[in-house]
C-alpha cells in the first residue's frame, strides 16, 4: 500500500508521464494527477486524475482539503515558446498558477503542522546573456550568472524561484505568531533542454533537439528552426525525472540552496543530427532559421556548472551525448514507432 501522497499538476505534460510512471512502478506514493487536459490512456490506472486548472482556486482549495500531500511537483505551465505567443495568458499560468499552489501548499503544511516538499522544476531559460559572443566567451554559467531572461517564461521562472525561496522562509514576516507554524521546503531544478523518447516536445525553444529524433525515426524529414552552431545542454528524460526524484529526497540539511543547475551534454544542434544520421542515414534535417527563437535560444547558456547538484544531493548523469542515444533514445523511439528494425525506418524515410 502506497505510504506517501504526492500530487503533480501539469501531469498530462512531458515530465509528468515520466514522474507518473517512475511513482506507479515504485508503488510507494499514492498519486493525485492534476491537468487542464485529459490524461492519456497509458496514464489512467496507475494515478487519480482531476481536470483542471492550477487557476481555479476552488478546486485546488477541494483538493488539498481532500488529500493530505508529502509532496507537491507543480509542472503545470506554458513553456518559452508558447509563452512569446501570448505572454499575458502565459503570466498567468506561470505565475497565479504556481502563486497558487505555493499558497495552497502553504496552508496545508500549516494546518498539517508540518512541512510539505514543493519541487518546481524551472529552467535555463532564467538565464538570458546579452550578445551571442558572451555566451561563447561565458562557458559553463553559474546558477547566480546572467539572471536577466528575455522571455516571458523566462521572467515567470525566475519569479517564481524568488517566490519559493520567500514561501519557505519569509512569508508573513509580520503576521502575529507566524514563526509557530511550519512553511513550505522549496526546492528547485533549472533544467536545460530535456530529449524524451516517449513524448514529443510542444511549445518549447530546446524542441528541436528532441523533434530532430522523432521526425528521422518516424521516416519524416525535418526542417531545425537554429542555427547548425546553435548549442545548449540537455538531459534526457529518465535523468530528468531522477534528478527531481532526488533532489525531493535528499536530506534538507545537505542542500545550501533551493535552485540548482544540471546537465548531462552540451551539443550543437548539427552535431545532434548527426548523432541521430549515425542510426537513420536517410533522415532528412535541413535548416530554416526562425530569428525570434534563434533569438531566445542565443540567450541561454551554451553550457551550465552543476557543481552543487553534484555535491549537495548527488546529481550525476547516467549518460553521454553517445550513450543517451545508443543505449535510451534510439531502443525507445524505435520501439515507440514500431520499427521491427533500424531498416524498416530508414526505408520508409
Ligand atoms: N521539457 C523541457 O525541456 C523543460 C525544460 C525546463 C523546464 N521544464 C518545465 O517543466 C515543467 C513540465 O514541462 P513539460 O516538458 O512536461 O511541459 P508540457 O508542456 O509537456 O506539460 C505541461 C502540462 O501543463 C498542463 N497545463 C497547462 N496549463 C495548465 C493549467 N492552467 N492547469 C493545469 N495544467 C496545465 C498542460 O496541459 C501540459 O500537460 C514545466 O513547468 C516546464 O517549464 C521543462
Amino acid at each position: 500500500m502506497p505510504s506517501k501522497t504526492v500530487l503533480i499538476t501539469g501531469a498530462n505534460g512531458e515530465i509528468g508521464h515520466g514522474l507518473i510512471n517512475f511513482f506507479a512502478q515504485d508503488g510507494s506514493h499514492k498519486i493525485i494527477a492534476l491537468d487542464i487536459h485529459d490524461i492519456d490512456d497509458t496514464l489512467t490506472d496507475k494515478c487519480s486524475f482531476i481536470k483542471g486548472s492550477v487557476l481555479d482556486e476552488a478546486l485546488l482549495e477541494h483538493i488539498f482539503e481532500k488529500y493530505s500531500f508529502e509532496y507537491v511537483f507543480h509542472l503545470a505551465g506554458i513553456l518559452s515558446t508558447g509563452g512569446e505567443k501570448n505572454p499575458l495568458f502565459a503570466h498567468q499560468v506561470n505565475v497565479t498558477g504556481s502563486l497558487n499552489l505555493l499558497n495552497f501548499t502553504r496552508l496545508a503544511a500549516k494546518k498539517r503542522e508540518e512541512k510539505i516538499t514543493f519541487l518546481f522544476p524551472s529552467s535555463i531559460a532564467a538565464y538570458g546573456i546579452p550578445t551571442l559572443e558572451q555566451k561563447k566567451k561565458a562557458g559553463k554559467i553559474s546558477e547566480e550568472q546572467y539572471l536577466f531572461p528575455i522571455t516571458m517564461y523566462g521572467c515567470n521562472k525566475l519569479y517564481i524561484e524568488h517566490m519559493g525561496r520567500y514561501f519557505e522562509a519569509f512569508y508573513g514576516l509580520l503576521e502575529p505568531h507566524r514563526d509557530t507554524y511550519p512553511l513550505i521546503d522549496f526546492r528547485s531544478i533549472r533544467f536545460p533542454g530535456i530529449i524524451s523518447a516517449e513524448t514529443i516536445p510542444t511549445g518549447g525553444t530546446s524542441d528541436y533537439g528532441p523533434e530532430m529524433v522523432h521526425s528521422a525515426a518516424q521516416g519524416k524529414s525535418y526542417s531545425c528552426f537554429v542555427r547548425q552552431d546553435t548549442t545548449l545542454p540537455f538531459v534526457v528524460m529518465p535523468e530528468a525525472v531522477d534528478a527531481l526524484i532526488k533532489l525531493s529526497e535528499a536530506k534538507k540539511s545537505q542542500l545550501t540552496r533551493q535552485v540548482y543547475n544540471i546537465t548531462s551534454f552540451s551539443v550543437s544542434a548539427s552535431q545532434i543530427a548527426g548523432e541521430v544520421k549515425k542510426y537513420f542515414p536517410q533522415a532528412s534535417i535541413s535548416y530554416s532559421i526562425d530569428p525570434n527563437r534563434q533569438k531566445i535560444v542565443d540567450s541561454w547558456p551554451g553550457d551550465v556548472d552543476d557543481t552543487k547538484a553534484r555535491s549537495d544531493w548527488g546529481w550525476k548523469p547516467r549518460y553521454s551525448f553517445e550513450s543517451a542515444f545508443a543505449e535510451y533514445l534510439m531502443p525507445a523511439v524505435i520501439e515507440r514507432y514500431r520499427c521491427s528494425s533500424l531498416k524498416k525506418c530508414q526505408n520508409s524515410s
